[in-house]
């Protein structure tokens, strides 16, 4: 029953033996399992969140995409995050991400340029643009993260950024240093040119003994010379389209970044919907709140097995999805993390 056509059903027969093996021996679990041990980081299901920064106060503007905070996500189980790095101040937005709408431009006008040169008063964690909202200074965010690595010994996390402003790997590093996360970060053994022809991951027990727990992408400007811990993310990853606007008949599974049709060892399954406005000839896309995500039911156990076994059936019996990524993935009862558990082949 819960292998339904995610997974094979031979996989499924072994699993428990081999978990029950595991407990035999004392093995101690990895990302909460023993079963996973063994698995290449690549082969590994994680639950991730969308935005994962973009959480209240405040609550008014339709800029939300959580209800919790990154301490209680990490908690709850999710071990990726997607977070958006933006520059405080007028030139904030103008380069990326918000694509220098007239929209951005306006609102970059309104944001408070940072008080110092200090980095890490410069990075801070903000949607589009520090105006709409401002969860403060990444260091901090990477503080709650390396304090979770910290307590967690066993459990390997991943951040995915995405380079709002531009900032060179050079200004992100000090926000690494500062919260002590770098010291916890995957630095890859092997070059991206080999990702792309197999499974050259590390599994999460050598991760784990390599003491290497954090694994860190970025969609612009990573520069893995000067700072080797800052992955560029399209040499490793894909993602199926996210800009899904309400109603979604069916979340889509085709890969959308990179286009280029060439696969990499790492897919994110993006899995939350937007409410599109149009002003002229401009697209405004805005997250749901939390009541229209409830509403909608995208999140539910249903919702959720639609799409990955669309994803399965896509992309064939040897990948897995490996970034299930919500809005809100408290909403739903925790379909968001039976389904990891299933792509993962554990039992309930
Ligand atoms: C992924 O893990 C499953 C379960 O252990 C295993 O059967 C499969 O061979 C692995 N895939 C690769 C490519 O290593
Ligand atoms: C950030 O994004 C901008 C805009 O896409 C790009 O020009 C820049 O190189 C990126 N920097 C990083 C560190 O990704």
């Amino acid at each position: 029953m819960r292998t339904t056509g995610v997974l094979p059903l031979k996989a499924a027969a072994i699993f428990p033996l081999v978990a029950g093996l595991a407990r035999a021996l004392g093995a101690e679990p990895c990302n909460g399992h023993a079963e996973l041990c063994g698995r290449a980081y690549s082969n590994v299901s994680y639950a991730c969140t969308h935005n994962a920064y973009s959480y209240p106060p405040p609550s008014v503007l339709p800029v939300l995409n959580q209800e919790r905070t990154i301490a209680e996500q990490l908690g709850d189980g999710v071990r990726a995050l997607m977070l958006d790095v933006v520059r405080p101040g007028p030139d904030a937005g103008a380069s990326g991400g918000g694509g220098g709408s007239i929209v951005d431009k306006v609102l970059s006008w309104f944001s408070a340029a940072p008080k110092s040169g200090d980095l890490l008063d410069a990075v801070h964690l903000c949607h589009q643009s520090c105006a709409l909202i401002d969860k403060g200074r990444l260091s901090d965010a990477l503080t709650a993260i390396r304090e979770f690595l910290d307590a967690n010994p066993r459990e390997v996390v991943t951040i995915i950024f995405e380079n709002v402003s531009g900032f060179s790997a050079q200004e992100l590093r000090p926000s690494f240093e500062a919260a002590g996360a770098d010291k916890y970060a995957f630095v890859p053994g092997f070059a991206p040119t080999d990702a792309h022809s197999g499974y050259p991951w590390p599994t999460l027990e050598q991760m784990i003994a390599q003491g290497q727990r954090l694994v860190v992408f970025i969609d612009e400007n990573a520069d893995p010379a000067q700072v080797p811990y800052i992955l560029p993310e399209w040499e490793y990853v894909v993602e199926t389209p996210y800009a899904n606007i309400v109603p979604v008949a069916q979340f889509p599974c085709n890969q959308d970044r990179p286009r280029d049709g060439v696969s990499r060892d790492l897919v994110v399954m993006n899995h939350f919907a937007y409410n599109r406005a149009t002003i002229g000839s401009e697209n405004i896309d805005t997250p749901l709140t939390a009541a229209q995500a409830r509403e909608h039911g995208y999140n539910s156990i249903d919702a959720l097995t639609a799409h990955a076994e669309t994803c399965a059936a896509v992309w064939g019996p040897h990948r897995i999805m490996n970034f299930i990524t919500l809005d809100y993935y408290d909403i739903g009862d925790g379909a968001i993390f039976q389904l990891v558990d299933r792509i993962n082949g554990i039992s309930a």
